[in-house]
């Protein structure tokens, strides 16, 4: 693998031992994917960050690294809210020891943002080099934006933060973004809303494995786009995929389909996992909440008053900037937490079935909380909450 003289001098150890370690790390990934060599990174996004996956072993091999971040970087969901633990009901002890773990990102110089939604934060472009850890955002940059980055595990995704270069193999390689297969979504006359676009999405991700779908037949907006990816990221091994006339790579690129195997999806595959099962909490915000998603669910909810556990979750920064839309939601009783979601905070394993609107988390909250999860629209997740 080539390094250039820069390089060099890291893994010679002139710029500190975290970084040469580091460095060797990236090497040693490079090697065994068939990098060339290094590509500079906009951003990175780093997962193990809760304390509830990473425990103390993961926070002293995080307190002995010594270097900082030469890119914006920003962390995966955490355990719990950094600011609202209390009153979301997590144990102190666990809060201290999250905490923890949170200060010692900041000390490598990672922004304490802890979401699964780095692209409402930084702006991400066409064919930026990225390293990002978190399954749906990296779905998102590949596809959404047309970005290019592999999903990179924790430790790998510090190493990029700190050296400001990832390995440059998988998908920062055109060659490896192309289609490998065709969905066609028949026709119907249902409401292709967000959580339809995840039911799809969840349905899709076993059928696709770890191949690059091309679909054909819907026209979701970006909120819908980043449902149907988040869940195929999570039913199946999706980190890239093309929407026929709609993502980037699909309308500029003009990919040659022919000869590509073709799979059709019919309505009631889909339909089949919309239940109507007796849920006793709701959670929106798989993948994290956009500004359009949380002005959505404020509307349904004005002049309401939730009559079960209600929980919205979206990123510090986009709270921060629709101050008054989270005033109206947490007027009816729901509550809006940031740093957190669903799947990774411990709280969420109190319920015995949860209503969300994410194919994503209808995948995941059955192993992840011990519950039984039920898909429905933000409309319907709002008349349920709300009955
Ligand atoms: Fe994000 Fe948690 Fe879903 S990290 S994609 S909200 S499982």
């Amino acid at each position: 693998m080539y390094l250039d003289p820069e390089e060099e001098k890291i893994l010679a150890g002139e710029n500190g031992e975290t970084r040469q370690k580091m460095l060797e790390l990236l090497v040693a990934l490079g090697k065994v994917f068939g990098a060339e060599r290094l590509v500079r990174i906009r951003s990175a996004q780093i997962s193990g960050a809760s304390y509830k996956t990473i425990g103390e072993y993961g926070l002293a091999w995080l307190s002995s690294l010594d270097a900082r971040a030469v890119v914006p970087a920003v962390l995966n969901p955490v355990g719990m809210p950094r600011e609202r633990w209390k009153e979301m009901g997590i144990e102190p002890a666990f809060a201290e020891r999250q905490q923890a773990v949170i200060a010692a990102y900041e000390r490598l110089g990672v922004k304490l943002e802890c979401t699964c939604t780095p692209y409402y934060l930084h702006k991400t472009s066409f064919g930026d080099h990225l390293a990002w850890s978190e399954s749906s955002a990296v779905s998102y940059a590949n596809s959404v934006i047309g970005a290019r980055t592999n999903r990179e595990g924790g430790p790998g995704a510090l190493a990029a933060a700190l050296i400001g270069k990832t390995p440059c193999y998988g998908l920062h390689l055109e060659k490896n973004r192309k289609p490998h297969m065709i969905i066609d979504v028949m026709p119907d006359e249902n409401d292709w809303n967000i959580a339809r676009y995840g039911a799809l999405g969840y349905h899709a991700g076993k059928l696709a494995g770890n191949k690059i779908p091309y679909f054909r037949g819907i026209s979701p907006d970006t909120d819908q786009l980043k449902a149907l990816g988040a869940a195929m990221a999570a039913t199946g091994a999706v980190a890239i995929y093309h929407v026929d006339n709609i993502t980037p790579e699909a309308k500029k690129t003009g990919y040659n389909l022919s000869g590509l195997e073709v799979i059709s999806i019919e309505p009631a595959e889909i339909d089949r996992l919309f239940t109507g099962i007796p849920v006793d909490a709701v959670a929106i915000g798989c993948p994290h909440c956009s500004s359009d998603e949380l002005i959505g669910i404020a509307k349904l909810l004005k002049g309401k008053t939730v009559t079960k556990p209600f929980y919205v979750f979206a990123a510090q920064g986009v709270i921060n900037k629709n101050e008054k839309t989270i005033s109206a939601i947490e007027k009816s009783g729901a509550r809006v937490f940031a740093d957190t979601c669903m799947v990774v905070s411990p709280v969420m394993e109190r319920y015995t079935a949860i209503m969300v609107n994410s194919g994503k988390a209808l995948a995941y909250v059955p192993d992840m909380c011990g519950a039984v999860a039920r898909i429905g629209s933000i409309q319907e997740c709002v008349a349920v909450a709300t009955s």
